[in-house]
């Protein structure tokens, strides 16, 4: 049985993360909201843990875990050394939407790191994440709370959507802010470069690290084996999805066409969109019952659409459509980034 303690995500109740905290401290598995999406945590050194939490989620032994801690203080346990790029770059993204990759200390489990030499790590800054983690006073190795390879969890029910049973407890702090995942940047080698783009965008970065390279697409991953979390697909919905990427009006344009197509073959077919295109999609939502349509935000509301864009896709699976196409958003960095990348691993 899974349990769910709903909690205020801003003023969390003590006794509620206390008994979260000892949870984990035992070796259970308990998701929790971080600002970006819910995490599925672990005591990071109880390495009989760690080999549930990879069952429950039926995830690859070869994709590594990200740690979370309280603060920088905590890192020191868990890796070799903290550069001093590291230091700077704590200061300015702690608690926050970044997750560094740093060479390991022996004491972090092979299971966390999948036997690489590094491991990852983050502080996050959800107020329910930092009252969990100051109260368990444990290092907690978090993937996303998702079943391996569907969208991650942006509120509790989509943890329970894919989890329930085989966790002990679900913290309930209501939708998570930020909707994608951290920004990955991997410190351990001679060029700082992100492994994978979040909110935390390529100049931010670069203004505390000139060095900051994105990963080229394509480029294999260093290390024993490229993680999941970088192969092509990911972060799927059951229906095959299609990203119509370019212009915005052309783009839409297409994706009206698609889908008209498609409904007179007698398909279902769920769209995302921005909120301009509604003009554009009067055509298809026309033909009523084929089409389920969700608006994301503006496309220039990046963030709106960022924090919406895991549970339209859960929502449009749940509807039973057949497949769902997708208008692309612009944006050069951050979360324009963060998106593209994303839905390009989700599509076909
Ligand atoms: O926002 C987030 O990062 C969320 C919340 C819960 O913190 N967590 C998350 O975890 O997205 P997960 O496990 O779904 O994705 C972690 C990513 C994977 O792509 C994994 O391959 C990469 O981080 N990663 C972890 N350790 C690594 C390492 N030592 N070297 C390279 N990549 C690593
Ligand atoms: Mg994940």
């Amino acid at each position: 049985m899974t349990d769910v303690i709903r909690v205020d995500p801003v003023h969390p109740d003590a006794a509620a993360l206390a008994r979260a905290a000892n949870c984990l401290r035992r070796g259970g598995l308990v998701a929790f909201p971080t600002e970006t999406v819910y995490g599925l945590g672990v005591h990071a050194l109880d390495r009989a843990a760690v080999q549930r939490l990879f069952v429950a989620k039926g995830r690859p032994a070869n994709d590594p875990l990200i740690v979370h801690v309280e603060s920088l203080v905590q890192v020191h346990d868990l890796v070799l050394n903290v550069p001093d790029a590291a230091r700077d770059l704590a200061a300015r993204f702690w608690p926050g939407p970044l997750t560094l990759v740093l060479p390991r200390s022996p004491r972090v489990p092979d299971e966390v790191t999948a036997g690489l030499s590094t491991v990852a790590v983050r502080v996050p800054a959800h107020p329910v994440a930092r009252a969990l983690l100051a109260a368990a006073g444990i290092p907690v190795a978090a993937p996303s709370a998702n079943l391996f390879s569907r969208p991650s969890p942006t509120r509790a029910s989509h943890v329970l959507d894919d989890l329930d049973g085989r966790i002990d407890l679900v913290v309930d702090g209501g939708a998570t802010e930020v909707g994608v995942e951290s920004t990955v940047l991997d410190l351990s080698g001679v060029v700082p470069t992100i492994l994978r783009p979040g909110a935390v965008s390529l100049d931010t970065l670069r203004a505390i690290l000139p060095r900051v390279e994105p990963r080229s697409p394509g480029e294999p991953v260093r290390g024993a084996m490229p993680s999941p979390g970088m192969l092509e697909r990911h972060y799927s919905p059951r229906a095959p999805l299609t990203v119509f990427d370019g212009a915005s009006a052309d783009a839409v344009a297409r994706l009206v066409r698609e889908a008209c197509a498609s409904i007179a073959q007698g398909r279902r077919v769920g769209i995302m969109a921005a909120d301009e295109d509604r003009a554009a999609l009067a055509e298809v939502e026309r033909l009523g019952a084929g089409a389920i349509v969700s608006y994301l935000g503006s496309e220039h509301d990046l963030a709106t659409v960022a924090s919406r864009l895991y549970a339209a896709m859960r929502e449009l699976d749940a509807s039973g459509v057949e497949r769902i196409l997708v208008r692309g958003f612009p944006g050069d960095d951050g979360l324009g980034v963060a998106i593209r990348d994303r839905l390009r691993r989700a599509g076909v």
